[in-house]
């Protein structure tokens, strides 16, 4: 006898060999997949997510055979990290095989990789015997998918494989090398994390850069439906306020803010939960949940991976009261 999910599994794996899209969870969030290796398979990527050609994919592989057909060189620190941080959320900027498409890398000399800790992921990567190419499987611009249900909600069409609700409900952290190794995106896995490793590693300018700019700047990244205001932890007075003035503004924060909020406002108070990892298992949810009035996003501590959810909020956000 062979199981539905087996059976869910052998269609997924036939169709990603006949070049067609499935889409499939990560310990991150959902990935839609194509085979890494056939251009016209991962074009139908960039049309279903409506994705610039300009934004490089994640090639995901299933151990260091399937690395080897990507990558042609693994720098030392890069090699440190895949033995402490692989399968897991790590992505590793390094050069390019030959039989990596154009379209996968937007041209760049270098692929982005990463091993996957998902049983269901690892299955279908070897199932289908090629390295998948998968962003994640949400309409461009909008708040990544941390279940099957959001990605039948952006990609109807897109076969999807159901493994729950995702782990870890950000995306991995994207690290490049060059002199030292640089962060491109803050993610699960943490600098604080990697630096234990190799205490050089750096987060790179423009991922600094993006996490403080002004209120106005307009992101497209993560967005909600709603007009998201995201305000530093200095400014809870001027959330309040605006939470008063909005007939509907629901506000969203960490519990112990929770707490403290709701005995002083008689507007929706909503917890993303206890920790920082609590948050950034409920935050895209959160975030594709809304579709009336205003979010009023409380700021939560840089720390750990209280970091990657600043980044991603202050990307989703409309406006940033600093
Ligand atoms: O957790 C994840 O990383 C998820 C799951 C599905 O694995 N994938 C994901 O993919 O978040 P995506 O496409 O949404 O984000 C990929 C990030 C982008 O910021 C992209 O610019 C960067 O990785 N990236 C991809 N290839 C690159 C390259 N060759 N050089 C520099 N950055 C690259
Ligand atoms: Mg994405």
């Amino acid at each position: 006898m062979i199981s539905i999910e087996e059976q869910r599994l052998a269609r997924a794996a036939a169709l990603l060999r006949a070049g067609a899209l499935v889409a499939f969870p990560t310990e991150t969030v959902y990935g839609l997949g194509a085979n890494a290796l056939d251009a016209a398979a991962v074009a139908r990527i960039f049309a279903a997510k409506g994705r610039p050609a300009d934004n490089p994919l994640i090639v995901h592989i299933d151990g260091e055979a399937m690395l080897a057909t990507v990558v042609a060189a693994v720098p030392p620190d890069a090699r440190k990290f895949i033995r402490r941080f692989w399968p897991g959320p790590l992505t590793l900027v390094l050069p390019r095989t030959g039989r990596v498409p154009d379209i996968v890398t937007a041209g760049l000399p270098n692929v982005a990789v990463r091993m996957p800790a998902h049983p269901l992921a690892l299955a279908l990567i070897t199932a289908a015997n090629v390295p998948l190419a998968a962003p994640s499987a949400n309409r461009s611009g909008r708040p990544s998918p941390t279940t099957a249900a959001h990605v039948i909600e952006d990609l109807p069409d897109v076969f999807v494989l159901d493994g729950g609700a995702t782990e870890h409900g950000l995306e991995s952290t994207v690290v490049a090398f060059g002199v030292t190794p640089r962060v491109l995106r803050e993610g699960a896995v943490t600098l604080e994390q990697l630096r234990e490793l190799v205490p050089a590693t750096i987060l790179a300018a423009h991922a600094e850069g993006e996490r403080v700019e002004s209120p106005g700047q307009k992101y497209k990244h993560y967005a909600p439906r709603v007009p998201l205001i995201l305000f530093a932890r200095t400014r809870v007075d001027a959330l309040l306020q605006m939470a008063e003035q909005q007939d509907q503004a629901t506000i969203l924060c960490i519990e112990s803010d929770a707490v403290s909020l709701r005995t002083r406002t008689s507007r929706p108070v909503v917890s993303l939960g206890v920790t920082a990892a609590d948050v950034a298992h409920s935050l895209f949810a959160e975030l594709r949940r809304h579709d009336r009035g205003m979010l009023l996003v409380l700021a939560i501590e840089r720390d750990g991976i209280g970091a990657a959810v600043m980044d991603r909020l202050t990307r989703a956000a409309s406006t940033i009261v600093t």
